[in-house]
């Protein structure tokens, strides 16, 4: 890859622990988003994608334990960094949004307040300043009036504004990485649309690279470069947006786009996937998708494949489809027949 890295993740692992011993929620890893792009997420509820985000973030729950050997962010392993400099960083060069804004807006304070404060504690600028600088965003978000809105609580505006405020409170010290996690799904399909439509506006404007959770993928054409499929917490395909609409590789990812052309937009676009993701305490043996799979064989059962490479930027976890259709024996255990064609790397 030519593009220049601005976070990489290298095999970061995650797990929960319980009264009898730990579950693992998230297997090696590892990718990288690149200066000024959109990497979208995407995978079905329960795949790992807000674990990940939030394990960036140093924002899980006190119950999981992440490990990854780094997760670099600009030059900065934010595994090693004190926690003082990760909060600076999360204020400053690192934003999220979630996508229930309440739950990263504070109900007791208003939207003025929260926006000034944010801005004066990463900014040498006096309370005016700060003022100016909110209302200016305010106005980039697209929030009409936004000195009256300075003044009002968070419970007191629309689900589409208080997602605006979230947007600008997140945008409002320039981060270079934005990472939104499900940022429109409580929304109409409308304000949905201007938001998305908002957040691609704005990641220009601001040189922000954003990391997009979603699990729609009519937003992921619409919105992403670059996007890496997840299931049961894994990565099973990544490509650009262009290559993995055009020619998905990965079963699930198959699956997926099935899905999303046979239903209509307010059901659940993955429902068409027969059976469901597995629960962490009961995963399955070999590949974790094959229970579900149309093209699992007896290898799929057995052997866990790994991610590799097809083509540049191109990777895909399925031993069917390691190359285009050829089948590849990678994974955690070899076969008696090892294919002799397959890239040795590994
Ligand atoms: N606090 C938690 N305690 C136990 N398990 C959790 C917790 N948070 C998430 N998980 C589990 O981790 C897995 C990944 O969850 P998550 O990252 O939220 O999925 P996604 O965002 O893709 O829907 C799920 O199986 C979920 O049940
Ligand atoms: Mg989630």
């Amino acid at each position: 890859m030519n593009q220049e890295a601005l976070l990489r993740v290298e095999k970061l692992n995650a797990f929960f622990k319980k009264e009898d011993g730990k579950i693992q929620a998230l297997k090696d890893v590892s990718f990288q988003v690149n200066k000024g792009e959109l990497l979208a997420i995407v995978g079905e509820s329960g795949c790992g994608k807000s674990l990940t985000s939030l394990s960036i973030m140093g924002l899980t729950a006190k119950s999981c334990q992440v490990e990854a050997e780094y997760i670099d962010f600009q030059g900065e392993n934010l595994l090693k960094i004190s926690p003082a400099r990760l909060r600076q960083l999360r204020g400053k060069e690192l934003a999220m949004i979630f996508q229930e804004p309440l739950t990263s807006l504070n109900p007791l304070f208003t939207i003025g307040f929260q926006l000034t404060e944010t801005i004066c504690l990463h900014n040498p600028v006096n309370k005016k300043q700060a003022r100016e600088i909110a209302v200016e965003t305010l106005k980039k978000v697209e929030i009409p009036r936004p000195e009256r809105i300075l003044s009002e609580y968070p419970n007191a505006l629309s689900g589409g504004m208080r997602q605006r405020v979230m947007i600008a409170m997140a945008l409002v010290n320039k981060p270079s990485l934005l990472i939104a996690d499900e940022p429109t799904t409580a929304l109409d399909v409308t304000i949905q649309a201007q938001i998305l439509f908002l957040m691609k506006h704005l990641m220009r404007e601001y040189h922000t690279s954003i990391m997009f959770i979603t699990h729609d993928l009519g937003v992921v054409a619409e919105m992403a470069d670059r996007v890496m499929v997840m299931y049961a917490g894994q990565i099973v395909e990544e490509a650009n947006v262009y290559d993995l609409f055009s020619r998905p590789l990965h079963p699930y990812t198959q699956g997926l786009m099935n899905s999303t052309i046979k239903i209509d937009q307010t059901d659940d676009l993955l429902a068409t996937i027969p059976g469901t993701v597995p629960s962490l305490a009961d995963m399955p043996e070999g590949c974790r998708f094959h229970p579900r799979c149309p093209l699992a064989k007896d290898e799929c059962r057995r052997i866990c494949p790994d991610l590799v490479e097809t083509e540049p930027g191109r990777k895909v976890r399925c031993l069917q489809r390691g190359g285009e259709g050829s089948i590849r024996f990678r994974g955690s255990e070899c076969p008696e027949n090892m294919d002799k064609g397959g890239n040795d790397n590994g």
